[in-house]
């Protein structure tokens, strides 16, 4: 597909959008950013402004706001290649998410807040972020969402319901213990760990299962 041949000659290995938004647990979204800039995809990057709230209450990164400098800042701190990161604003329509000609194969919203989930099951759109995961949703690509929410509503079930019924993948941020993790990166990697699994990649965070168990 052109999309993925348009990132293998930029020397990528693959193209993923990736979308974080307000919900707690951005250091899922953040440390997937990481590793996927570390197997040398492309990822076109949204970040919401609740997103951005939340990171500068869960973590100490100084993200900058406007769309060129979270790039450039984002760039320098993972240690990307030129072009490997690329962000976009909430209302950049012209982006290659916001048309199926453009958009990559796969999408994971991260952490996924319910008010994108709300958005995306009913097919609101209004910002690039609802729009990219539209066009997911309509062109029938990976779509992988991480809700957070204690405890989870009707409503909020029944998006998750609706969403999985389409062919989206919901994957809680409900880490395990039966690994006994030592620290809350070991926690925030046994996600990550599944999200790359799913993107169909070589995952090293983890064991698997039945492997090196305790
Ligand atoms: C510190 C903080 C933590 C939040 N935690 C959650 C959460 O865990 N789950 C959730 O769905 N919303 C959470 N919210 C609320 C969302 O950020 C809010 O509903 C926002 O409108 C979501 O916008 P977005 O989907 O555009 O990112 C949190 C907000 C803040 C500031």
């Amino acid at each position: 597909m052109s999309f993925e041949s348009d990132a293998r000659e930029a020397g990528f290995s693959r193209r993923v959008t990736l979308a974080i938004t307000g919900a707690s647990g951005v250091q899922y979204g953040l440390r997937l950013l990481q590793c996927l800039v570390q197997l040398e995809v492309q990822v076109l990057l949204m970040v919401s402004r609740a997103a951005q709230v939340v990171i500068a209450t869960e973590t100490d990164l100084k993200l900058p706001g406007a769309p060129e400098a979270m790039e450039r800042f984002l760039s320098e701190h993972l240690d990307a290649r030129s072009g490997q990161i690329k962000v976009y604003g909430r209302e950049q329509w012209m982006a290659p998410v916001a048309s199926g000609s453009g958009a990559p194969g796969a999408m994971v919203v991260c952490p996924c807040s319910t008010g994108t989930l709300s958005a995306i099951a009913c097919g609101a759109s209004n910002n690039l972020i609802e729009r990219a995961a539209d066009v997911a949703l309509k062109e029938r690509r990976q779509l992988l969402l991480v809700p957070r929410e204690a405890p989870y509503s009707e409503i909020h079930l029944e998006h998750m319901l609706k969403l999985t019924r389409m062919g989206a993948v919901v994957v809680p941020a409900s880490p395990g213990f039966y690994q006994r993790p030592q620290s809350v990166e070991a926690m925030v990697d046994f996600i990550v760990a599944r999200l790359l699994s799913q993107l169909g990649f070589e995952q090293t965070l983890l064991p698997r299962w039945g492997e090196a168990l305790l």
